[in-house]
């Protein structure tokens, strides 16, 4: 009883620090100590657990040792492997990564249900009901994180459509619940366990089916729904064990998750219905509507030391800064162009990169500091008053087609402004699209100039220019 006693209590404490740590992820300034304090409130909560088997029976305790070992060793094998890959892990594969881990939370949580299923077939209609509907969300979560997984891999190319596709996944979705209403109705007995695996099958491959459409260039989206998905799953199962700490992480992932999504969305100005069912980012756009003028360049070396005698610059990072690894580079330039007295500030739009707050990581990684990075809110009214907008690696967030061009995939995104900045540079390797796939009005735009190059040679050549000129 005192065991229970200190369960309960523990679990609450390890649920409040995870909405602690969540709270503090909020900001770039306190999220390394969020990620402790969740990780504390993570270890507790694993940690607990174990404690469960000081209050039972002698007979059962000798049973439970064995699944200890178990547990202990798949802690062992799931930690070592997860501390080794995230931190051999590439800035750019962290979407990968993310997907990955997320299935796995899913799958997790339609296994526990599939446990309690076996187990407890006797269980109240309403634990049954919210057991099934965990199975349901954290099956599809798994096959379909597997599947996001496989796109940003590179592992599945092409998007795997066929006509009526939507229709053949509603009949799949729909079946899958009859199943389960089935299983529920004739719980007890045999064609009831028949049924249950069978709508684990259903579920499974909806998740797959769901998924195979949507173009890769979505996934991010996509990541952050079943995200969302198995938060919700790990919060049902977490009611149907009747265990708070699971209840409140499951729904804190939960919401937390939906609120990601549909800031993406909002960030990209589409629905989320037009992320999973409008095959946008795949279909091959060549019409270069509203583009006029020609494109100029510049050298490095020019751009660089025009910024040394500007008053000011607003740099706007993008996920070839990303690819380029040039985070480093740019900040030794930073700080030559700040000890020449430039006002220097960087521009940060929602979905720069490929995941959220993807530019903020690079930054930090490289040591700029905090109060010279702004959100797009904060910033997009100082670019006409600036001498110099320099963008590196980015490319749709910068695009003034989403003003103009109702045509565009893009129309109606929020950009930044770096356009009205007196002169724009861009660094950038070539010709290259960005992931929408659409031309950029920018480039051809007169104050713009293209100094072409992978980021890091360029800005290395730019902080040379700078060093050249002395003081
Ligand atoms: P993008 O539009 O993808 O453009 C990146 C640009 O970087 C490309 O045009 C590429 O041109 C250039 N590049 C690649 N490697 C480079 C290198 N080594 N050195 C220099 N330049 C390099 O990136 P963005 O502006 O950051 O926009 C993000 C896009 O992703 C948006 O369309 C957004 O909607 C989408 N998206 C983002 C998220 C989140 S949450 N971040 C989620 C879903 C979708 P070259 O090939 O010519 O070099």
């Amino acid at each position: 009883m005192f065991a229970q006693h200190i369960i309960g209590l523990s679990g609450l404490v390890a649920a409040a620090l995870f909405i602690l740590g969540l709270k503090r992820m909020s900001s770039p300034v306190s999220a390394l100590s969020g990620i402790i304090v969740a990780g504390i409130g993570m270890v507790l909560a694993i940690g607990i657990s174990f404690l469960d088997i000081a209050d039972l029976s002698e007979a059962s305790r000798v049973h439970s040792m064995s699944n200890i070992v178990l547990a202990i060793s798949a802690l062992i094998i799931g930690g070592g492997g997860a501390w080794w890959s995230s931190r051999k892990v590439a800035m750019t594969a962290m979407p990968q990564m993310v997907a990955l881990y997320n299935g796995m939370g899913g799958g997790a949580a339609a296994a526990v249900a599939a446990v309690e299923l076996a187990r407890h077939q006797a269980a109240s209609l309403i634990i049954l009901i919210v057991t099934f509907a965990g199975a349901l969300i954290g099956s599809i979560s798994l096959t379909g994180s597997v599947i996001a997984w496989a796109k940003l891999e590179g592992k599945l190319k092409k998007p795997w459509r066929f006509s009526s596709q939507r229709i053949t996944n509603a009949i799949v979705f729909i079946a899958t619940i009859f199943i389960a209403i089935a299983a529920i109705s004739l719980r007890d007995s045999t064609t009831s366990s028949l049924l249950t695996i069978l709508f684990f099958m259903g579920a499974l491959t909806f998740g797959l089916m769901m998924t195979l459409p949507i173009g890769g260039a979505d996934m991010p989206v996509v990541i952050s729904l079943y995200n969302a998905f198995t938060g919700l799953a790990v919060g049902l199962e977490g009611y149907a064990l009747q265990n708070p700490a699971l209840m409140i992480a499951g729904m804190v992932v939960g919401s937390a998750g939906t609120l990601l999504t549909l800031l993406m969305a909002k960030a990209m100005n589409r629905s989320l219905a037009n992320v999973l069912f409008s095959n946008f980012g795949d279909i091959a756009i060549s019409s270069d509507s509203g583009v006029h003028g020609q494109i100029r360049t510049a050298e490095a070396s020019d751009a660089a030391i025009n910024m040394r005698y500007s008053s000011s610059v607003i740099i706007i990072p993008g996920y070839g800064l990303a690819v380029a690894q040039a985070q480093q580079k740019l900040y030794e330039f930073v700080k030559l162009l700040q000890s020449a007295g430039v006002d220097v500030k960087f521009a940060i739009h929602p979905v720069a990169g490929r995941m959220p707050g993807h530019m903020n990581v690079l930054l930090a990684e490289a040591g700029v500091p905090y109060d010279i990075i702004f959100d797009m809110d904060e910033i997009n009214d100082l670019f006409p008053s600036t001498d110099v907008a320099l963008v590196i690696g980015a490319n749709d967030v910068v695009n003034p087609a989403a003003r103009t061009d109702k045509t565009s995939p893009i129309y109606g995104m929020p950009i930044l402004n770096a356009d009205k900045a007196h002169q724009v540079y861009v660094i950038k390797r070539g010709q290259g699209k960005g992931y929408s796939g659409v031309e950029n009005l920018l480039f051809y735009e007169k104050n713009c100039s293209m100094v072409y190059g992978d980021a890091n040679a360029v800005l290395t050549q730019m902080v040379q220019a700078i060093k050249d000129l002395g003081n």
